[in-house]
């Protein structure tokens, strides 16, 4: 089904109207999906049951992202830490990844999702890896949202990896020490398709990047709720992408230099002047 024809509460329709219109709207959105363990914990039933629940979560987040008009979404599925979880849990997440992708390829591609992965997915299982490649293909020629899912990844091996390729580089001749810049090692990174993340969401409370793109954060606006993942859906998105748009990205500059337009919100200091007249 399109994911414009649906009918939805108002207050929801009313957030996204307000999104889709704004001129500050993150152009790449990534998420720490945190907190199934303990969502199901809760609920006495089995960790999987949080896993299987972080499933909806997915969906809900994918296609609010799309219906927003959010460019790149950037999904944290699979740490390369989480192959040492005990063999049945990565056994569940793994089949988990083939289900999503089987069962929602074609309303992902009917809504003009592109898939994508970043992440050391050889290590995957053959049937994941083949899957994957699937709707990677299947989706490749479309310009809607870019859905990358992280699996098998560690920013930091993905450093270690780009630094092997730019020292052969070196050593084959391609590419001088003198001209390696910052745009060269964003280059070589397996992100260089994508902008770097403006927002960046954390669940259920942690405030850590857990070795997520750690590079591409540089400038990245964190945002962490008490919420866990599988609480988490379209609304909640939403209220994060409001609470972004009200933020002032400074980029290392001041306030004054970003100029009057450019605020929305006023900085701590103008508050505090404020509360004092
Ligand atoms: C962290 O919660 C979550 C994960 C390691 C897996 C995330 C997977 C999903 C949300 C479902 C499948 C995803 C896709 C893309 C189909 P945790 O288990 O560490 O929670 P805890 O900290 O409460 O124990």
């Amino acid at each position: 089904m399109s994911w414009s024809d649906e009918l939805v509460s108002s207050d929801i329709e009313h957030m996204r109207q307000v999104l889709r219109g704004s001129q500050r709207l993150p152009r790449h959105v990534a998420a720490i999906m945190d907190g199934n363990g303990r969502w199901a914990e809760l609920r006495s039933m089995p960790r999987f049951e949080g896993h299987r629940a972080g499933m909806e979560s997915v969906r809900s987040v994918v296609k609010a992202c799309s219906q927003v008009g959010v460019q790149y979404l950037t999904l944290y599925a699979f740490s390369i830490e989480n192959w040492k979880r005990p063999a049945p849990e990565v056994r569940f997440l793994m089949s988990l990844l083939e289900s999503y992708l089987k069962k929602e390829l074609d309303e992902l591609h009917e809504n003009n999702v592109r898939i994508r992965t970043i992440g050391k997915t050889n290590a995957l299982p053959r049937v994941v890896e083949k899957v994957l490649q699937k709707a990677i293909e299947r989706t490749s020629g479309n310009d809607g949202l870019t859905l990358t899912l992280a699996l098998s990844y560690g920013a930091r091996w993905d450093i270690q990896r780009a630094m092997q390729v730019i020292a052969l580089d070196v050593r084959r001749g391609k590419l001088s020490p003198e001209d390696l810049t910052e745009s060269t090692i964003s280059e070589y990174l397996q992100t260089s398709y994508m902008p770097d993340p403006d927002l960046i969401i954390r669940t259920s409370g942690e405030i850590r990047l857990s070795n997520f793109l750690l590079w591409e954060a540089a400038y990245a606006e964190l945002f962490v709720t008490e919420t866990l993942w599988p609480d988490f859906r379209d609304v909640d998105l939403y209220n994060a992408l409001l609470d972004f748009t009200q933020r002032e990205r400074r980029f290392g500059k001041t306030s004054a230099q970003l100029g009057a337009a450019a605020k929305t919100k006023p900085s701590t200091m103008e508050r505090l002047r404020n509360a004092l007249k």
